[in-house]
Parts: structure tokens; sequence; C-alpha cells
């Protein structure tokens, strides 16, 4: 595996994820606020090529995963002709898309043509007045219907992305729990991370454990599945049921341990971590003629001075990073 890939705790990055977008056609509480962010100029942004090339070198040096996000990713407009070219990619195993399903339904079939291999929604209420109220807009039911084309396409298991938020969707787990029982899908419980314009607070996060009470009280014999390498989620499943369920908990107890994962922002920055405001513009670099080896270098570099973890629960909630629509998750 490649030593620039490697950073000075042994961890090795072969999971990419990269920001197509940063703009979004909702505008959920905990990713941005109501006003929306300033937008970096069309011209700084990555192009298609540009964000070839990077993966193209990548690959070539172990990245086997890589996940399209934004914004929305799905309102990029050669998105799928993206999915397309990195098909191409020796090497390449897994390509995923984290998206908002609003545009799913439709592009879909598409992109499963262009060689998509998993898809992550993002759904946090099952109710569609909240729905309209924690994303503040319309949709619910074209995320719905996107869930379902997954599902109707093969993917298995969809994952269904939530971020739990108390007073206003904590009531709902054992809903979303029961949607598991006859789809395949896979339920995450996320906790609540700050970022900046996010308005996050201590109380407004549900814990893991505390959502795991209220799982087990219904369903005392969930049953906790083997670690996944490298997962964000701890996985659970209640026999019978078709889906699973699982946790996302990065603020109570943090995964960094055995993070394998890179990030490149819509306007062509390297983030060694998604709490880390160290980055890096490949994109200088690479309008600047560098070579491959000089790009090399400079990640090498970056990824080198990547922290064992990131700061703690409340130092995170007071440091500066970008807003989560600029980042991708
Ligand atoms: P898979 O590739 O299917 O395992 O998905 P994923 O969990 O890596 O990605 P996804 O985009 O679905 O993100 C789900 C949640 O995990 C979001 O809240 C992300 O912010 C969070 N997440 C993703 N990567 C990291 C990470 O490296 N560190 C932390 N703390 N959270 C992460
Ligand atoms: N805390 C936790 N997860 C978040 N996401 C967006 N903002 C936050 C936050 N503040 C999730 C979205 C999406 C994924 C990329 O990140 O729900 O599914
Ligand atoms: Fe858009 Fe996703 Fe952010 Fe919601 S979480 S505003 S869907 S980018």
């Amino acid at each position: 595996f490649s030593a620039f890939l490697t950073d000075s705790f042994g961890r090795r990055h072969s999971y990419l994820r990269i920001s197509l977008t940063e703009k979004c056609n909702l505008r959920c509480q905990y990713c941005m606020p109501e006003e929306g962010v300033p937008l970096t100029p069309k011209a700084d942004l990555l192009t298609t090529e540009e964000i070839l090339t990077l993966a193209r070198l990548f690959v070539k040096e172990g990245v086997d995963k890589i996940r399209l996000t934004g914004g929305e990713p799905l309102i990029r407009p050669d998105v799928v002709n993206i999915v397309a070219q990195l098909r191409q990619l020796e090497g390449l195993r897994t390509i995923g898309i984290t998206t908002n399903g609003i545009n799913l339904a439709r592009l879909l079939p598409q992109l499963q043509k262009a060689g998509l291999s998993a898809i992550n929604i993002s759904l946090d209420t099952l109710v569609p007045a909240k729905f309209e109220f924690i994303v503040r807009r319309k949709g619910f039911h074209k995320v719905m219907e996107g869930i379902h084309k997954a599902i109707e396409l093969g993917y298995s298991p969809v994952k269904v992305n939530c971020v739990v938020m108390r007073g206003l969707n904590e009531d709902e787990l054992l809903d979303f729990v029961a949607l598991t029982k006859g789809l395949p899908l896979d339920v995450r419980f996320i906790e609540y991370m700050p970022f900046d314009g996010n308005k996050w607070n201590f109380k407004k996060m549900v814990s893991y454990k505390e959502m795991l009470d209220t799982l087990r009280q219904r369903w005392p014999e969930l049953e906790k599945l083997p670690e996944e390498e490298s997962s964000t989620a701890k996985a659970f499943k209640i026999p019978g049921f078709q889906g699973q369920v699982s946790f996302i908990t990065s603020m109570s107890e943090h995964f960094c341990g055995t993070c394998n994962r890179l990030r490149i922002t819509a306007d062509g920055n390297l983030k060694v971590c998604l709490f880390g405001n160290s980055e890096v513009s490949l994109r200088d670099h690479l309008r600047a003629g560098a070579s491959e080896e000089e790009l090399l270098s400079i990640i090498g570099t970056a990824v080198g001075r990547k922290k064992r973890q990131h700061a703690g629960m409340f130092n995170i909630s007071q440091m500066k990073n970008r807003p989560m629509i600029l980042i991708g998750g």
C-alpha cells in the first residue's frame, strides 16, 4: 500500500470522498444556515477533468472506494458521466454516493448502468410536515420514491442516514426500525455533530447509548452484528427482520483509530479529517502544472500530518471548520 496514503499511525487511506458540488436543492438545518453559505466562484471549483485526474492518482496509490458527496452530488449535471469514467479505473472496487434522494429515482437507472455500486440516502423523518421543517424545502415523497427505486434496482442494503436531534425526531426511532422489517435497508442513526453554522449544542445531541436503550426496550432481542473494518457504523439486527439498524457514534465513541478516509472538497482541497481544518489545495498545484510525483509528495505530507483523532466532543464544537455543506460528510 502506498506510503503517501499511510499516516504516522499506520492508517491506510483507501477510501476517498469527493465532493462534486457546494450546492444543494435542500437546506437541512444540521448542514447549513437558512440563508445558505457563500459559494466558491465556478472557476475555482474542480473541473470534471481535474476530478478524474485526482481520482486516477489516488486509485493508482491504493484507493479502492470512492464516494461522491456534495452539497448534493446529483445536481452536478455530468454526475452520470463522472461515475462512468470512474468505473474505468482499474483497482476501484466501490463507487458510492451519498444523496438527499430528491433526484435519485429519476437518475438511478443511468447511474446504475454507469457503474454506481452503493447508495446512502439521507432521511431524518417519516413525517412529511416535519421533513419540510428539517430540510426547509418540500420533497419527502421524492426521497421515499428514491429509496424504493434503489431497492427495486437491487441495491442491498440501501443505507438510510438519519441524523437524530432531540426535540425533532428522536421520537421516531422505532418507526425507522419498523421500516427494516420488510425492506433491505440499513437505517443508520447518526449522532448530531457540530459544524459551522448549524447551531449545534450538547442538549440537542442524542447519544448512541440513549438510542440503543430506546431500541432495546422495545426489541430486547436486538443483536449486535460483527464490526466491519473501518466502518463508521455499529450494526444491529432484529432476528427475522430483512434489514438492519446501525449507529454512527462520531460524538460519544469516535472511530478515528480505524479511519481510512480522505476527502477532496469541491474547491479542490485535500481534507484529511472531517474535523480537521488544515487543508491543502490540490487544485492550485494541479493548475500550476505539478507532476504526479510532486502531487504525491504534497498528498503524502498532508496525510503524514493527520492527527490521531479529532479533538474530542467539546473541542470540536468550538473549533473552526467548514459548514457541513462544504465538506460533504
Ligand atoms: P459507507 O461508505 O457506506 O460506510 O458510508 P459512510 O458512513 O462512510 O458515509 P456517509 O456519507 O453515509 O456518512 C454517514 C455519516 O458518517 C455522516 O454523518 C458523516 O458525516 C459520517 N462520517 C463519514 N465519514 C466520517 C469520518 O471519517 N469521521 C466521522 N467522525 N464521521 C464520518
Ligand atoms: N451531524 C451528523 N451528520 C450529518 N450529516 C450532515 N450534517 C450532519 C451533522 N451535523 C449527514 C447527512 C448525510 C451525511 C453526508 O452527513 O445526513 O447523510
Ligand atoms: Fe443538502 Fe445534504 Fe446538506 Fe441536507 S445534508 S442541506 S441534503 S448537502
